[in-house]
């Protein structure tokens, strides 16, 4: 399981949109993160879903396809920035959701790349791997979809503020392992998202953008079921690599110098995306020890 991409028997991606999706659906989903245009992307993503959902198999799970130049396809605009160089948001203005927006429109499109490069990238896995994360591809599209318009409500469009590429980069830290990446995108990123909704919406309620906080709603459901199909293929490699799936966690955050958890958590929405008791426990306990323990850099959260 899990070799990786080599040059000797790899197929270089054509240009975006220039292969026929019907040919590979893992090679099209390549074509999709490649393509720089979001909302092309988001219709690329969109029409793949729907015709492997049609029709029979076409994911070629055993072909292992080079890596491009160039990934992922992302637009001119947001310039991409430290962090730190971030605005802070304020949610009593509307040109503070507006920011806010724009960070979560900037997230979800980070997020349909991160689900378009575990279907090209990882050879050897069963076809429900590669449906599983073009399903989440395409969800994660709709998410994008529905930030945007509202962008647009408040008459802004995506690119207008800076962003920062930390998902993207924890994406190219695993992108040598399966198991790491499972363990480390939707297993900490994602499930970032599960503690960080509820506030953000509570506070978009009390501002009285109910359209967005409806937004918001939106997304934690269908987080959920991200994080939960994380934790399915995380615990399926482990087994088929007989390891333990606690200690190989614990292992690979280290090894991976994944975010600082901290609280508070989300442990009911946790609990349903499949993280049992003794993970929870684990969360709280690091939660405990980052609470007592002086600030480290490298702590600050990048959830979806
Ligand atoms: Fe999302
Ligand atoms: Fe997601």
């Amino acid at each position: 399981m899990n070799p990786a991409p080599s040059a000797a028997n790899a197929d270089v991606a054509s240009a975006p949109s220039s292969r026929a999706a019907s040919e590979c659906w893992r090679a099209a989903a390549l074509d999709a993160l490649r393509e720089c245009d979001p909302i092309a992307k988001a219709n690329a993503v969109r029409a793949l879903h729907a015709q492997a959902a049609a029709g029979a198999p076409r994911w070629a799970p055993q072909r292992v396809l080079a890596t491009p130049d160039g990934l992922p396809g992302r637009p001119a605009q947001p310039p991409l920035v430290e962090p730190r160089e971030l605005q802070r948001r304020s949610m009593s203005t509307p040109q503070g959701r507006v920011v806010l927006l724009h960070a979560l429109a900037h997230i979800e499109f980070n997020a349909i790349n991160l689900a378009l490069d575990a279907v090209w990238r990882f050879p050897g896995m069963p076809d429900a791997f590669y449906a599983d994360w073009l399903g989440v591809a395409a969800e994660e599209a709709y998410h994008f979809s529905l930030l945007r318009a509202r962008l647009a409500d408040y008459g802004h469009a995506y690119g207008d503020f800076p962003a920062h590429n930390g998902l993207w980069e924890m994406c190219e830290r695993t992108s040598a392992d399966v198991l790491a990446r499972m363990a480390l995108v939707p297993r900490v990123l994602e499930a970032r998202g599960l503690d960080a909704a509820p506030p953000i919406r509570a506070r978009l309620k009390q501002a009285g953008d109910d359209e967005s906080a409806a937004i918001l709603d939106i997304i934690l459901r269908d987080e959920v079921g991200h994080v939960r199909i994380g934790n399915h293929w995380f615990r399926y490699v482990c087994e088929a690599r007989d390891l333990d799936p606690h200690a190989a966690w614990l292992a690979l955050a280290e090894q991976y110098r994944a975010p600082r958890m901290r609280g508070p958590f989300n442990y009911e929405a946790r609990r349903r995306a499949g993280f049992d008791d003794a993970e929870l426990d684990t969360l709280a306990a690091q939660d405990a020890a980052e609470q007592t323990a002086p600030k480290k850099s490298g702590g600050r959260d990048a959830g979806e």
